[in-house]
């Protein structure tokens, strides 16, 4: 049953994973002959293998053809508001998988920048650059893209917004190429029907659709078509500007705490919430995984393994479908992206705050799943148990004996849950839909020595499910604890901090995103339908499938510099350790385990494990 092609695509992938290991290898972006730079850095994520196929294993053969296109090769210099547009044509054979690759390469000074790429109008990526060093970088990143195929099954405009400055302090050009592969997995899962974006629909005018909240919106609104049978909307949001680390931010009245010393803090508390709302109606939250980018917290963190999720954001799956019966009256309907946060009330109280300070960077998409043409389904109205969240503050200042504020601390809890429930009639009869969140947040933020030293730690978990009908469920934790030192004077400036942080992210039944299983073109077996995640059985739907990820990260580093315009710090240096495990089952019962524990000190790699099996499950 196996393709020739795509076990040479894994083999490869197992490869360059035995590659990195032992230290890398040279990579270059063009030729193959580029002089070999010892000191160019290789960056990567850590991330659980992707399935590709390889192009020269073999072209045409019965799954179908493997082709791979170049969708982009571009460099970014003064790029801020002028995207790369190019056109996409889908290749001229049958596929059901993609993956996208993208390299970058780039030398000299330059910050981390945030990166979207659109098909038209609608987000297909969203990344972040690591930080260029002198003698320069490569890194390259894979990502499966099926979830698109309706998409990728037609012409498309391609817009890569990547806004990067070069001038004589800021040196980095960021030499990229982006590249698709096609290829067939039988068994590989339906995508949706299609999918819609939630955006600024600027597309045609060749710009980035992204909504910058709170001064812009992402409200759009269609009419759907009248045989849906499921409906997904994800969320892709990320802070930026004085919301980049939100986590970090106190509640407004406390801004001001430290002015006479320390540089002035950002408000709106360390909350955030990001609301789907239909009509108006809060179909469902995400509860923000606090991505890091290159330049985070302390630079030298990021060198060259770069923080979780930062080369691929991670998209929030709400699912709709208790509204279908209202959605499919065959009338418009707007759909839309708030950003909350925390109104403090002078300190005294908490109530959700409805916007935030600059900025978010939000965009989403309906991912439309379609009955027999020509049924209308029908139902029940969607009934939405959404009591608004318990939010809860304290805050304590203390003074030194002449009265100057000397320490801050708050703490902020927050839960919610909703539910959201209707009954749906398809061709294949009623059942009843429904859509619950159960989340729950913590933060403790204490900055201390006038505002020089700051501690948070927080905690977010979180339950979603679908009904039993569907069969979806995720369960999420990102718990976050960092201690950050800061010393800024004239030109002079000095960072130390340690960090140790996870994302947990177990998914079960029809995710819209894939859930990273590969198994089932590795091995076929019966009969197995239970996960084992942590010691614990989950059993999963028949013919779901299942994953389970967990993360973490624990870094120290340092930064110093004495001019902070002209030249490279004289101090950029750090320390970091990453665990992964990855577990996932296939719907034919496989059972796939890969993780990765891998440390750094000062850009060189210290050890890198790699574990990655296919096998039946044990019982
Ligand atoms: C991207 O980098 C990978 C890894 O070095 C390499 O195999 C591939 O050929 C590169 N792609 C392009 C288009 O340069
Ligand atoms: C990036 O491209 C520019 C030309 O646009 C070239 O001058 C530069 O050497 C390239 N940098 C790297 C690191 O390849
Ligand atoms: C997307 O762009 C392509 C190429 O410009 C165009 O043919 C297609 O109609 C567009 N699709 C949508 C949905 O706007
Ligand atoms: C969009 O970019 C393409 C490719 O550069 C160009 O041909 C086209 O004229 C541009 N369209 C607009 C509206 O600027
Ligand atoms: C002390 O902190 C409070 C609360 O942020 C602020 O209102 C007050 O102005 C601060 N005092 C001084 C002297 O900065
Ligand atoms: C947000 O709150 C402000 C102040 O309370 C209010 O004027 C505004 O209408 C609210 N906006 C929304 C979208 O609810
Ligand atoms: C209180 O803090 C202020 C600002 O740092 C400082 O000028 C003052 O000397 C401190 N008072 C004492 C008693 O240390
Ligand atoms: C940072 O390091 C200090 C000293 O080793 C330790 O007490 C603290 O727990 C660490 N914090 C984090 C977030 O790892
Ligand atoms: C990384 O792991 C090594 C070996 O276990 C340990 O000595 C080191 O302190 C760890 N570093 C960080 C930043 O966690
Ligand atoms: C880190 O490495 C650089 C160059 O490889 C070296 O100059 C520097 O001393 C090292 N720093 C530490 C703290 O080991």
């Amino acid at each position: 049953m196996l393709s020739r092609s795509l076990i040479g695509g894994l083999t490869a992938l197992s490869f360059a994973v035995a590659v990195a290991a032992k230290g890398g290898q040279r990579h270059s972006k063009r030729t193959s002959d580029t002089s070999a730079n010892s000191g160019e850095l290789h960056d990567f994520q850590v991330y659980p293998p992707v399935l590709t196929a390889s192009a020269d294993a073999g072209g045409k053969n019965e799954y179908g053809c493997v082709v791979t296109q170049t969708l982009m090769d571009y460099d970014f210099a003064n790029s801020y508001g002028v995207p790369y547009v190019g056109y996409y044509t889908p290749p001229d054979c049958d596929f059901n998988r993609v993956v996208i690759e993208f390299n970058l390469t780039s030398r000299g000074r330059q910050y981390d920048r945030l990166a979207i790429l659109y098909f038209n109008s609608t987000e297909l990526w969203r990344t972040s650059t690591a930080e260029p060093t002198q003698d320069g970088i490569f890194y390259t990143y894979k990502k499966e893209m099926h979830q698109y195929l309706p998409l990728w099954k037609e012409p498309q405009k391609i817009i890569f917004d990547l806004g990067n400055i070069v001038n004589s302090e800021y040196t980095g050009i960021l030499n990229t190429t982006l590249t698709a592969t096609f290829f067939t997995v039988p068994d590989t899962p339906a995508a949706a029907d299609k999918i819609l974006p939630i955006s600024r629909l600027l597309g045609a005018s060749n710009s980035s659709s992204v909504a910058v909240l709170p001064s812009e919106d992402t409200a759009v609104s269609y009419t759907l078509p009248r045989n849906l049978k499921r409906a997904v909307i994800s969320v892709s949001a990320c802070g930026q500007a004085d919301e980049e680390f939100w986590y970090q931010n106190v509640f407004s009245s406390d801004t001001d705490t430290f002015v006479d010393v320390s540089p002035v803090l950002y408000g709106d508390g360390p909350w955030r919430e990001v609301q789907v709302l239909i009509d108006g109606m809060l179909a469902g939250v995400s509860w923000p995984f606090p991505v890091i980018f290159t330049g985070g917290i302390v630079p030298g963190f990021w060198k060259p393994i770069v923080g979780i999720d930062a080369f691929d954001l991670r998209e929030h799956e709400i699912d709709i479908t208790p509204f279908i019966p209202y959605l499919s009256d065959g009338k418009p309907h707007t759909f839309n992206l708030v950003v909350v946060s925390v109104n403090d009330h002078g300190g005294e109280y908490a109530t959700i705050a409805n916007t935030t300070t600059d900025s978010w960077y939000v965009t989403g998409k309906i991912f439309l799943f379609e009955d027999e043409e020509g049924h209308i389904t029908t139902g029940s109205m969607p009934v939405i148990k959404d009591p608004l969240p318990s939010l809860q503050i304290t805050r304590s200042i203390s003074t030194n004996s002449t009265g100057t504020n000397e320490t801050l601390t708050e703490t902020t809890t927050a839960k919610r849950s909703l539910l959201i429930t209707s009954k749906l009639k398809t061709s294949s009869g009623e059942k009843e839909v429904s859509w619950s969140q159960d989340i729950s947040y913590e933060n403790f933020n204490q900055l201390i020595d006038y505002g020089w030293f700051q501690k948070t730690i927080q905690l977010t978990t979180g339950t979603d499910k679908t009904g039993s009908s569907i069969g979806y469920s995720l369960s999420y934790e990102y718990p976050f604890n960092c201690d950050w030192w800061y010393f800024e004077s004239g030109e002079e400036l000095g960072i130390y901090g340690n960090i140790s942080r996870s994302l947990t992210f177990d998914v079960l039944g029809p995710s819209v995103f894939p859930n990273g299983v590969q198994a089932s073109v590795l091995a076929t077996s019966t009969g197995k339908d239970r996960l084992e995640i942590s010691g614990v059985e989950k059993a999963f739907d028949s013919g779901g499938l299942g994953s389970s990820l967990r993360t973490s990260q624990t870094a120290t580093g340092s930064y110093y510099s004495d001019d902070l315009t002209t030249t490279d710090p004289i101090y950029n240096f750090g320390s970091l350790n990453q665990t992964m495990s990855f577990q996932g089952v296939a719907n034919d019962g496989s059972v796939e385990t890969y993780s990765r524990n891998v440390g750094v000190v000062n850009s060189t790699i210290t050890h890198d494990q790699t574990l990655f099996e296919v096998g039946k499950s044990s019982n």
